[in-house]
C-alpha cells in the first residue's frame, strides 16, 4: 500500500495517501521565577498573568487553525509552558469546552497538564480533572533541598512530595519530571532521588540530563556540574534502578510502565502532526502533498495582538524532502524500539530509499539495526545519538536548505 502512496518519486514533493495523528499543543508562557537553566519560550509573570484575554486568544487562534486541519480528529492535548498550572482550573475548563465544541477529539483522547508543585494547590488538581485533563505531568526536578536551591526552583522537596502525593489522589496518570548531572550531584545524591521518585509508583518517570543552553543564566555563569563519566554513570543507575522496577525505558529521557507510554509525545516522535497554539507554539501539519512547520510569535504581548489582528503566525514554511528525512530520523530514532519501515513513507510521504545511503552508513557504522520490516537504534546509536542523526543530517537528500 505504501508504494502506491508513493506516485511522485522523482518530483520535489511529497504525496501522502493518509495524515498523520494529529495531537493539539496549547502553550502557556509564563512562570513565577525564570529558573536558570532553562531556554523554553517561560516568561516571569510580573503580578497579574492576564489569564482571560490568554484564554479569549487561544480559542480565537485554533478558529483562525482550523481550516488547516479540517475534519481530523484529535488523538492528545498537551498544556505546556511556561506553568501551565499557573493557570486557574476555570480558564483550563473554558479552554477544554471550546476545543470540543470545535475539533473531534477522539474518545480515549490524552490530556496532560504540566504542573510546578511551587504553584501547587490541591483544590486546582481536582478542579483540573473535572474540567477533563486526564494526565498530569509535575516538574518535580530533583527531591533535594539543596539542589532544588541551586536550580533556582520556587519550591523545596516537601513541596515537591506533596504535589506528587495529591496528584496521584486525584489521577490514575501521573509523570514525574526529574533531571540528573545536577550542579556538585554525587552518584549518590542522584540514586536518592531517583529511589524516591520510584517510591511513588507512578506510571511515567522523565530523566532528563540536565544540559546548559544558551540564553540561559546558567550558559552565561556556568555551575560546576558532573563531568561525561560521572554524568554517563548516573544515567546507567536510573536505566537499571526504573528496568528492575518494571518502567520501559522507550525514549532517550522516557520510562513508562507497560502501556503506560505518552501519547502525546509518542506522536511527536513518531512525526506526527500537531497544532501548537498560544504564544511561540510550533506546529507540524501534513497536506496530501506536502508538509508545512509554523511558529507563532514568542512574546506573550504581541501574541495577544497578532491574534486580535487574526495573524498569529509568525513564520510559515513547507519542510524540504531533505529536512522531512533528517526530522522523521531526529524524532523516530530517540525510540528504543526505533520504527516499523512502513512508518517512514506514511509520514514523510518519501520512499524508504530517500534516506539509504545514510542507513547503510549508519549500519556499517553499528548505530542502528535493520530489517525489511523495523529500523532500530543499537545500544551505541542511543548513546551517540548526535553522531547518529549527523549521518542523516547530510545524507541522500543532500544538503538541507
Ligand atoms: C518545558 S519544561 C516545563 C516544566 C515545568 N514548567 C516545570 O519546570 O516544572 C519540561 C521539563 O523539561 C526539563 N528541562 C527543562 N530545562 C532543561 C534543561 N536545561 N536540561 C534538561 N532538562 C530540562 C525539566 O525537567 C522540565 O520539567
Ligand atoms: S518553571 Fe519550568 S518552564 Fe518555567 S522557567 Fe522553570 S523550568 Fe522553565
Amino acid at each position: 500500500m505504501v508504494a502506491a502512496a508513493l506516485t511522485n518519486l522523482s518530483g520535489r514533493g511529497v504525496h501522502l495517501a493518509q495524515l498523520p495523528p494529529l495531537s493539539l499543543y496549547v502553550h502557556i508562557p509564563w512562570c513565577v521565577r525564570k529558573c536558570p537553566y532553562c531556554d523554553s519560550n517561560s516568561h516571569e509573570a510580573r503580578g497579574e498573568v492576564p489569564e482571560e484575554a490568554y484564554v479569549e486568544a487561544l480559542v480565537r487562534d485554533l478558529e483562525l487553525a482550523l481550516p488547516a486541519i479540517w475534519g481530523r480528529r484529535v488523538y492528545s492535548i498537551f498544556f505546556g509552558g511556561g506553568t501551565p498550572s499557573l493557570f486557574s482550573a476555570r480558564a483550563i475548563d473554558a479552554l477544554l469546552s471550546a476545543f470540543r465544541a470545535r475539533l473531534a477529539l477522539a474518545p480515549e483522547c490524552e490530556i496532560t497538564l504540566e504542573a510546578n508543585p511551587g504553584t501547587f494547590e490541591v483544590e486546582k488538581f481536582r478542579d483540573y480533572r473535572s474540567a477533563g485533563v486526564n494526565r498530569l505531568s509535575i516538574g518535580i526536578q530533583s527531591f533535594d533541598p539543596r539542589h532544588l536551591r541551586a536550580l533556582g526552583r520556587i519550591h523545596d522537596d516537601a513541596e515537591a512530595r506533596r504535589a506528587v502525593e495529591i496528584a496521584l489522589e486525584r489521577f490514575d496518570n501521573v509523570n514525574l519530571d526529574l533531571m540528573y548531572a545536577l550542579p556538585q550531584q554525587t552518584l549518590a545524591e542522584a540514586d536518592a532521588d531517583l529511589r524516591t521518585a520510584v517510591s511513588f509508583g507512578t506510571p511515567h518517570l522523565s530523566f532528563y540530563h540536565l544540559t546548559i543552553e544558551p540564553n540561559t543564566l546558567f550558559h552565561r555563569h556556568p555551575p560546576s556540574v558532573p563531568d561525561d563519566d560521572a554524568a554517563a554513570a548516573m544515567q546507567e543507575l536510573i536505566e537499571n534502578r526504573l528496568a528492575a522496577a518494571g518502567y520501559v525505558h522507550y525514549e532517550t529521557s522516557a520510562y513508562a510502565r507497560p502501556g503506560r507510554e505518552c501519547r502525546h509525545n509518542l506522536n511527536y516522535w513518531r512525526f506526527g502532526d500537531y497544532l501548537g497554539i498560544g504564544a511561540g507554539a510550533h506546529s507540524k501539519l501534513s497536506f496530501p502533498d506536502r508538509i508545512v512547520r509554523q511558529m507563532r510569535t514568542k512574546q506573550p504581548g504581541e501574541y495577544l495582538k497578532r491574534v486580535s489582528d487574526s495573524a498569529p503566525v509568525q513564520d510559515e514554511h513547507e519542510v524540504s524532502r531533505a529536512d522531512a528525512v533528517f526530522e522523521f530520523m531526529m524524532n523516530a530514532l530517540r525510540l528504543t524500539d526505533g520504527f516499523p519501515v512502513a512508518l517512514f513513507s506514511e509520514h514523510t510521504g518519501l520512499p524508504i530509499t530517500a534516506a539509504e545511503k545514510a542507513l547503510i552508513e549508519a549500519e556499517s557504522r553499528g548505530l542502528i539495526v535493520r530489517d525489511h520490516a523495523r529500523i532500530q537504534p543499537t545500544e551505541l546509536g542511543r548513546r551517540f545519538l548526535n553522531d547518529l542523526l549527523q549521518i542523516f543530517l547530510s545524507g541522500d537528500e543532500g544538503k538541507r536548505r
